[in-house]
């Protein structure tokens, strides 16, 4: 079973999303993968996603109302076996926790799944408008394909 994990800064926008897509496609194809998402921050532990994305999920078919938010640790390095940073900032902040070459290969930015060697960014839509969230999900949506299905 591949084990994957998804991150973000708050774990209420993004990373839930993104875990949420993942559940929807693992339940369709019947995909033996187990798939959680954290935040570097813990500005919004235990919070549910932001109603934003909880409202943007709903219109894709996607119930993210069960998620709660949780802190990225040392010990996911051991958990799982991928681990999928949204932007270059959750990037830095989870590389800065390990040495451990095998910990680092475990680590990429999401859309290097969809755009290959690009190092393009899932853009943050906390302080942006409700377009935002939309682009947001197709970002993560065509990636997540790409990770399940390929
Ligand atoms: P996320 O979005 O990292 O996609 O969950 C954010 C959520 C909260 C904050 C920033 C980004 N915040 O600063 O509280």
């Amino acid at each position: 079973m591949r084990k994957i994990l998804m991150v973000c800064l708050g774990n209420i926008c993004r990373s839930p999303l993104a875990e949420g897509i993942m559940l929807k496609l693992i339940s369709e194809h019947q995909l033996d993968i187990q798939v959680d998402s954290a935040g570097t921050s813990g500005y919004h532990i235990d919070e549910a996603p932001d109603k934003r994305t909880i409202l943007n999920a709903y219109e894709h078919k996607i119930d993210l109302t069960d998620l709660r938010a949780r802190q990225f640790t040392i010990h996911d390095f051991d958990r799982f076996d991928e681990i999928y940073v949204m932007d270059k900032s959750n990037l830095k902040n989870v590389l800065v926790l390990t040495n451990n070459e095998h910990h680092l290969s475990k680590v990429d930015l999401l859309l290097n799944a969809s755009h290959p060697n690009q190092n393009k960014e899932v853009p943050d839509p906390y302080f942006g408008d409700e377009k935002g969230f939309e682009h947001v999900f197709n970002l993560i949506h065509h990636a997540c394909l790409k990770i399940a299905l390929d």
